[in-house]
């Protein structure tokens, strides 16, 4: 088996990695969440050698991720873990997570999902940092994510791009509160959270 190759991930490592330098300084363990192909995990992990960076997908990307991290071979990118959002979880907790690319590829209430279980893995002071192309004020924010939002949902009607208002109220309900909506390369955005003190 050929290591999975997408050609996204060389493009947009680096200005994901500008602000996990900045959010993820002072962070130890990172859980993934659909860490696909594997890349992200490896350039990550090797350029942030503080982290211990903890890689899920589902069950069937998990050989390929696995080629990444043999080639790379680092000491910070353990095993990776079988995790689908609306199955069996972690058991313990990360101080931060991360996740690029997944909302618009799960349906809403897989995304819906997502947020209602990410307390149960996060540390009391947690960050949660996730990557992608979002719509703005309901609007999609360029003719190209329009054009990607239809393409989407003609080969796969639950899925689309989500709305970072909505995602963003789903982030609340889950007792996170907005620390950054930064808008990013290619018309994405990269949102991180901080878990809320409890009141
Ligand atoms: C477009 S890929 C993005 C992969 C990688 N994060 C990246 O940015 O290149 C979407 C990922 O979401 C994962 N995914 C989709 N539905 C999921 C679910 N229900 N639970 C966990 N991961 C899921 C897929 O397996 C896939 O790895």
């Amino acid at each position: 088996m050929d290591k999975p190759y997408a050609p996204s991930c060389d493009r947009n490592r680096d200005p994901i990695l500008a602000v996990l330098r900045e959010h993820f300084a002072d962070r130890r363990e990172v859980l993934e969440i659909g860490s696909g192909t594997g890349q992200h995990a490896v350039h990550f992990a090797a350029a942030l050698p503080h982290l211990v960076w903890q890689c899920s997908d589902r069950p069937e990307n998990l050989p390929g991720i696995r080629l990444w991290l043999a080639d790379a071979s680092l000491g910070n990118t353990p095993e990776p873990i079988a995790l689908d959002v609306n199955g069996a979880w972690p058991t313990r907790p990360y101080d931060a997570v991360f996740s690029a690319n997944t909302l618009h590829i799960m349906g809403w209430p897989e995304v819906e999902r997502l947020f209602e279980r990410l307390p149960s893995v996060l540390a009391a002071d947690a960050v949660v940092a996730v990557y992608g192309p979002f719509k703005v004020g309901g609007r999609h924010t360029s003719e190209s994510n329009a054009a990607f939002d239809a393409t989407l949902k003609a080969k796969a009607a639950h899925q689309g791009l989500r709305d970072v208002e909505a995602v963003d109220a789903l982030a609340q309900g889950a007792g996170l509160a907005l620390a950054v909506d930064r808008a990013m390369p290619a018309n994405n955005r990269c949102i991180v959270w901080r878990r809320a003190p409890a009141a």
